[in-house]
């Protein structure tokens, strides 16, 4: 798998990803994703329109995807991993309720790939105390997590999610803009293992999603610690009630305008997007119906565009036995490949 050139600077991430776009599309083959959460609770609607939509949009393209279950990283900002088992298998079955195919992606977990965590030592020695202690994303990482210390594996995180990434020599990330200055230090790590010990790592890009922001019901960003997320595993009943519950304002007339009417905005573009259609057409289409009109149609448009998606998530968590057996397949390709890249790392480090 060969490095894509570099881009000039990183102000023109979206200018790449377009690029990266038109690569895809001619060559899939010469790309192999990265991606991953922790398994910390079901995924929402967020997460679909987010992120995960865009995982199968690009196995079905043709690329290499490889789907972390990061369960070491729950640790980052838990004392606790609560409930572990039954998370990682219910992110197994979001993805393949979603689309993502296990027969080609390669599904696994942190603590089945010694190797992979292996690389951390030599990679934690790349990088400076103070470009950690610089890191955006680790600031915002220290702040929402409401532990009152500061734990060596939190400050450490960029690095290890570098591990995760270049373990399988991913050389494309899906991001969101936020993630951008953390994929960073995975870029800086790659580039000075191979000036200093030879080339064996691509230099990753990150590939800036072009999905609009989906906010939680109550307008604010959608988490299932705040009870304003639609689990795609959540029923009928449960999704009405969450739209019933949902803020939106006094103005009888329904628009989509998210900079004045974010509230409002918001839930048309969540009718919009599970119909798959423009978020002017859908307000149009209520008119003066007001809160109760609009909330009719997001809560109709959700349960149908999810009634797929259920139902076959509900036929994969009966069967935990499968969904043990697609991690387990999965673990084992993910360790047949660190294994191949520590050798590497060993090798070209003499040590
Ligand atoms: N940090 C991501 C999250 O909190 C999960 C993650 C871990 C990840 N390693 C990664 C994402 C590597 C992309 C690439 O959701």
């Amino acid at each position: 798998m060969e490095t894509i050139p570099e881009a000039p600077h990183a102000a023109g991430a979206e200018h790449r990803s377009r690029e990266l776009e038109e690569r895809i599309a001619a060559e899939p083959g010469a790309f192999r994703v990265l991606t991953g959460d922790r398994p910390t609770g079901p995924l929402h609607l967020g997460h679909y329109f987010g992120t995960l939509a865009n995982r199968v949009r690009l196995q079905r393209a043709g690329v290499d995807l490889f789907v972390l279950v990061a369960d070491y990283q729950v640790l980052t900002d838990r004392d606790v991993a609560d409930r572990l088992p039954e998370h990682v298998e219910g992110l197994i079955a979001d993805h393949l309720a979603a689309g993502v195919d296990p027969s080609s992606a390669t599904i696994f977990r942190h603590s089945a790939v010694p190797a992979l965590n292996q690389l951390m030592l030599p990679f934690l020695s790349l990088v400076s105390v103070a470009e950690l202690q610089r890191n955006p994303t680790v600031k915002d990482e220290i702040a929402a997590s409401r532990q009152t210390s500061v734990s060596g594996l939190m400050f450490t995180y960029p690095v290890h999610q570098a591990a995760d990434i270049l373990f399988c020599k991913a050389n494309l990330v899906p991001v969101g803009k936020d993630q951008l200055p953390h994929q960073e230090i995975t870029r800086t790590i790659a580039r000075r293992f191979n000036e200093r010990y030879g080339p064996v790592f691509p230099v990753p890009d990150a590939l800036l999603s072009a999905a609009p922001n989906l906010l939680g019901t109550d307008g604010r960003k959608m988490s299932k610690s705040r009870g304003n997320a639609i689990a795609l595993s959540a029923g009928p009943d449960e999704t009405a009630r969450l739209i019933r519950r949902a803020v939106t304002d006094g103005d009888r007339y329904i628009a989509y305008a998210p900079e004045t009417r974010p509230q409002v905005s918001n839930l048309v573009l969540l009718a919009a997007l599970c119909q798959d259609r423009d978020p002017h057409d859908v307000a149009a289409g209520i008119g003066d119906g007001g809160a109760t009109a609009l909330k009719k149609v997001v809560t109709d448009s959700v349960n149908e565009f999810l009634r797929p998606i259920r139902a076959r998530r509900a036929e994969l968590a009966a069967d935990r036995t499968y969904l043990r057996r697609v991690l387990a397949e999965g673990n084992e390709r993910a360790n047949a490949v660190a294994d191949r890249t520590l050798d590497e790392v060993r090798t070209a480090m003499g040590c």
